[in-house]
């Protein structure tokens, strides 16, 4: 298994794992809960992965070279693995998108020409702060989806072990994208000020990208459905609502995504979700 030791007290090794899943006849197009408000909002996210995450590893790729310390070359690596596969299993999910009429390959084509274009204009300090704030976002709402397995557990069986799978990874890499940005740039204002950037064009893209998908479903009126939808991400349990305080601490100076100690959770998550056989480490 290609794994690289954590560099924090707070972190999880960062463990490549490589998974294969098959998305199919069984599973329903509407797959979080029949939800198709829910169902839109995590399927605009995860149409973008593909095209985010190649361009998450070409901007700390670039510093490679700059990084001195050996443990952060280690997990680099672990994190362009991990990174890397996930890549792969996302394609899969948005082929099987596409099989049910979604428009994946035209929005994935989409956010690659975006991201292209940003990578151009924004030189590769830009380009690694937006990664490392994006990398919070994510790891940010990894943690707050292995914090509630009751919300897992309405998704389609094959489609929540992606989504956890990805987000333990997500949440053990969550600072190595950091780190690179803090060694090879340390630009403060920079930092902060992407972050702000990141954050508009992060939530309107996501709405406009969910609200097309929600169109094509064909599920456009639904208020029970909605007041549910509501109710998960912004009451109870709240994931969107829970996840606002750590958002903000990405603000505070001397921010470091390992200060808040989640081992516990990720440690459960993975007895609980990567113990099967197909589960088999890279
Ligand atoms: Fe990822
Ligand atoms: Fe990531």
């Amino acid at each position: 298994m290609i794994e690289a030791s954590s560099r924090h007290p707070h972190d999880e090794p960062i463990a490549v794992r490589r998974m294969d899943f098959t998305f199919d006849e069984s599973t329903p197009t509407c797959w979080f809960d029949d939800n198709p408000y829910l169902t839109a909002i995590m399927t605009a996210l995860a149409v973008s992965f593909p095209p985010g995450e190649r361009y998450f590893i070409r901007s700390v790729r670039h510093f490679l070279d700059q990084v001195d310390d050996p443990a952060l070359r280690e997990a680099v690596r672990a994190f362009v693995g991990q990174e890397a596969n996930h890549t792969k299993e996302h394609l899969a999910f948005n082929r099987f998108l596409d099989s049910r009429g979604l428009p994946a390959t035209p929005m994935e084509e989409w956010v690659t020409r975006r991201v292209e274009r940003i990578q151009e204009v924004s030189g590769p300090a830009g380009n690694l702060a937006r990664t490392a704030a994006l990398e919070h976002f994510t790891a940010i709402l990894a943690e707050a989806l292995l914090a509630h397995p009751e919300i897992t557990e309405k998704m389609s069986p094959e489609v929540a072990r992606l989504w956890v799978w990805h987000a333990i990874e997500e949440v053990e890499h969550r600072s190595v994208a950091f780190d690179v940005y803090e060694e090879a740039v340390g630009d403060e204002a920079l930092r902060l000020r992407v972050m702000a950037f990141v954050t508009v064009i992060f939530i309107a893209m996501n709405v406009a990208r969910a609200a097309i998908l929600l169109r094509a479903t064909g599920r456009v009126f639904e208020p029970r459905a909605a007041l549910k939808a509501l109710n998960v991400l912004w009451g109870k349990p709240g994931l969107f609502r829970k996840v606002i305080p750590q958002y903000l601490r990405y603000y505070r100076r001397g921010f470091h995504p390992s200060e808040h100690d989640n081992r516990e959770l990720v440690r459960r998550a993975k007895a609980r979700w990567l113990g099967g056989p197909k589960a088999a480490a890279a």
